[in-house]
């Protein structure tokens, strides 16, 4: 949560203050309470804050016509964790001396212990952060030498930092730090830019070092010194990206939203391609090459994650337990990491997450590991503390998603464990046939959604009004189609703000039916695949107690359209494809009433991309 930019060095082409600010407009996903900017020369420090989001900060700084010349600044947009949004407790914030700017991300754990002892040193404080608290501890160190400041600071500290630090005195350099946030470091020739993450640098440069835990970065322009906290020279390896600048920018779409929805063809396609083999039936993952024997002797799956990447576990759960046999689990990521949960080297753990940085997930995959578990990790962004805290595993290729709504993560998610449950069952129980049916199952995904797009988009926009006014929704489905339920209602409920709720259809008897009133809409998941004859019975039981239903069903089928008021068309497709069409018709249906409503689309309200705090 929060995202960081730091810059040190001189493009012709564009100012300091201009490069922070296009930064965080890049990074505004994971947080967009506050934003500020401080910019340093050898004479000053100026900072710049504003509540609310960059564009406000922008003109602030833009009606400032501030024209000194900077070389070195550090910016932020935040994700309120300690104190309310207001100015005060923006980044970034400073030392009592005035010489020293932070910006942070993380939570400073004993902020009030060393609160204390800097009050009763003589330190006044403006705001309720704990990031104001680590300021002037780094501050109360320098004695003229920056990074031995923030060294001693942070060995004081305990909890998690993506830091970096400027200071007055030594204009010629950028301290950062982490540990359990992440930093990523962009290198060009003349200038390093600093960050939270990829998105802010791409545009900049492709070579980057991501910092690990507990490292101290010395940075000046076009160089960087990476050190452990006892300042012993330690070695990161250079990354080349392989994001382009495009895959960041809205191409033309009204929301980043509505572009991820409509890119998830492409998306999968880059998932699954080169991953299944239709003449042996079978999928090549080549994250997990060279494990056959681990995976040979697992007795159970654990699946881990959060919101959107836990319904795609849930999905994965049917379709192991169907192809493999493999008894699965799927757990909220904090919820196993706290109940001491029983998992041993017969297990494989499979930890999912789009950003890779989820703290909950990543803290889990620790626990997993300590516990002896086989653990994989499943993401998206490459190098992201939970792919490399994993060691092992599949990278989705989804390409960089920036509405906070998770949309083609979840379709490609979905499609990778598919073609892990087809691994795992041909090694146990699918014959050639059948594993052959599946593979095509998997590679017809990309053209059936293309389908669902073309015919779907604009008629879904038509019936999209009459659910505006909605207070309440409930999304019903079951078997694969049951997280899909649980899915579609977590996607209304983040971006229109309608309280939804997705339940098992057999669920509904056993209490919420008696939320039921007069037009209260039911999304019903009556796709033609296993379970829809009990779904009709679940439907009419919801149409007499006067709901208004809104059917997710096959193509051209007429007895499932006739209970309904309303109807979106699924192409008909192999039940593992349909998962993901159904998911994507809903994707559109939510975004098109929340357009409607006008809502924030992108950036819902109070919610961060990456929650990476617990
Ligand atoms: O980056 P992760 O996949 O670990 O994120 C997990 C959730 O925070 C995320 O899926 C969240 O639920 C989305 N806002 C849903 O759209």
């Amino acid at each position: 949560m929060c995202g960081i930019v730091g810059y040190i060095g001189s493009l012709d082409s564009q100012s300091p203050a201009e490069i922070l600010i296009q930064g965080l407009k890049r990074l505004e996903y994971r947080g967009y309470d506050s934003a500020g900017i401080a910019l340093l020369n050898k004479d000053e420090i100026y900072t710049c804050r504003e509540i609310g989001k960059v564009k406000g900060l922008e003109d602030k700084w833009l009606a400032a016509e501030n024209t000194v010349n900077y070389q070195v600044g550090i910016a932020h947009t935040r994700w309120a964790t300690h104190g309310k949004p207001t100015e005060e407790n923006a980044h970034p914030h400073r030392d009592s001396s005035g010489k020293i700017a932070i910006v942070h991300n993380g939570i400073i754990e004993n902020y009030q212990s060393l609160k204390k002892h800097l009050v009763n040193a003589g330190h006044e404080f403006y705001s309720e952060t704990d990031s104001e608290v680590l300021a002037k501890l780094i501050g109360y160190h320098y004695k003229g030498d920056l990074l031995q400041a923030v060294t001693d600071a942070l060995n004081q500290v305990h909890g998690t930092y993506g830091l970096v630090v400027a200071c007055k005195d030594e204009p010629n350099k950028l301290i950062a730090a982490r540990k359990g946030s992440p930093i990523v470091i962009g290198m060009s020739d003349k200038s390093s830019i600093i960050a939270s993450d990829v998105s802010a640098i791409v545009s900049h440069t492709k070579h980057v070092i991501y910092l690990d835990d507990d490292d101290l970065a010395v940075i000046t322009p076009g160089n960087v010194d990476i050190l452990d906290l006892n300042h012993r020279q330690v070695s990161r390896e250079v990354q080349e990206l392989d994001w382009d600048t495009d895959s960041t920018q809205k191409d033309g779409y009204e929301h980043f939203m509505l572009k991820e929805i409509f890119e998830q063809p492409e998306a999968i396609n880059n998932s699954i391609r080169g991953r299944y083999n239709l003449s042996i039936g079978n999928a090549i993952l080549s994250g997990l090459s060279g494990v056959d024997k681990e995976l040979a002797s697992i007795s159970q799956i654990i699946i881990l994650g959060c919101g959107t990447s836990m319904h795609a576990g849930m999905v994965a759960e049917y379709a192991i337990e169907e192809l493999a046999g493999i008894p699965v689990k799927v757990m909220q990521a904090a919820d196993f990491r706290y109940r001491n949960p029983i998992v041993g080297p017969n297990d494989l753990v499979i930890a999912i997450s789009q950003s890779g940085e989820t703290a909950d997930t990543l803290a889990a995959v620790k626990e997993a590991k300590q516990k002896g578990a086989f653990v994989i990790g499943l993401c998206n962004v490459v190098g992201s503390s939970i792919a490399r805290e994993a060691g092992r595993g599949v990278y989705l290729h989804a390409g960089p998603e920036i509405s906070v709504a998770s949309t083609k993560a979840f379709t490609c998610q979905v499609s990778v464990l598919l073609l892990l449950a087809l691994k795992l069952g041909r090694s146990r129980r699918l014959s050639l046939a059948q594993g052959v049916e599946v593979a095509q199952a998997i590679k017809s995904i990309p053209a059936i959604n293309q389908l669902l797009l073309d015919k779907q988009f604009n008629h879904i926009a038509t019936i999209a009004p009459a659910y505006t006014q909605a207070h309440s929704m409930f999304f019903l489905g079951r078997g694969y189609l049951y997280p899909v339920a649980l899915e579609g209602a977590l996607k209304l409920k983040e971006i229109s703000y309608i309280h939804a709720e997705g339940y098992h259809a057999a669920e509904l008897k056993h209490g919420p039916i008696a939320l039921l009133e007069e037009g209260t809409p039911i999304v019903a998941l009556l796709n033609d695949i296993e379970g829809k004859d009990k779904m009709l019975g679940n439907v009419e039981e919801c149409k007499a107690r006067g709901a208004r239903i809104l059917g997710i069903i096959t193509e051209g089928d007429t007895q499932a359209a006739e209970i309904c008021d309303d109807v979106i068309e699924i192409p008909s497709s192999h039940k593992l494809s349909t998962v993901l069409s159904t998911t994507i018709a809903l994707q559109l249906f939510s975004y098109q009433v929340a357009k409607l409503k006008g809502c924030e689309i992108d950036q819902p309200r109070n919610l961060a991309k990456s929650v990476t705090v617990e």
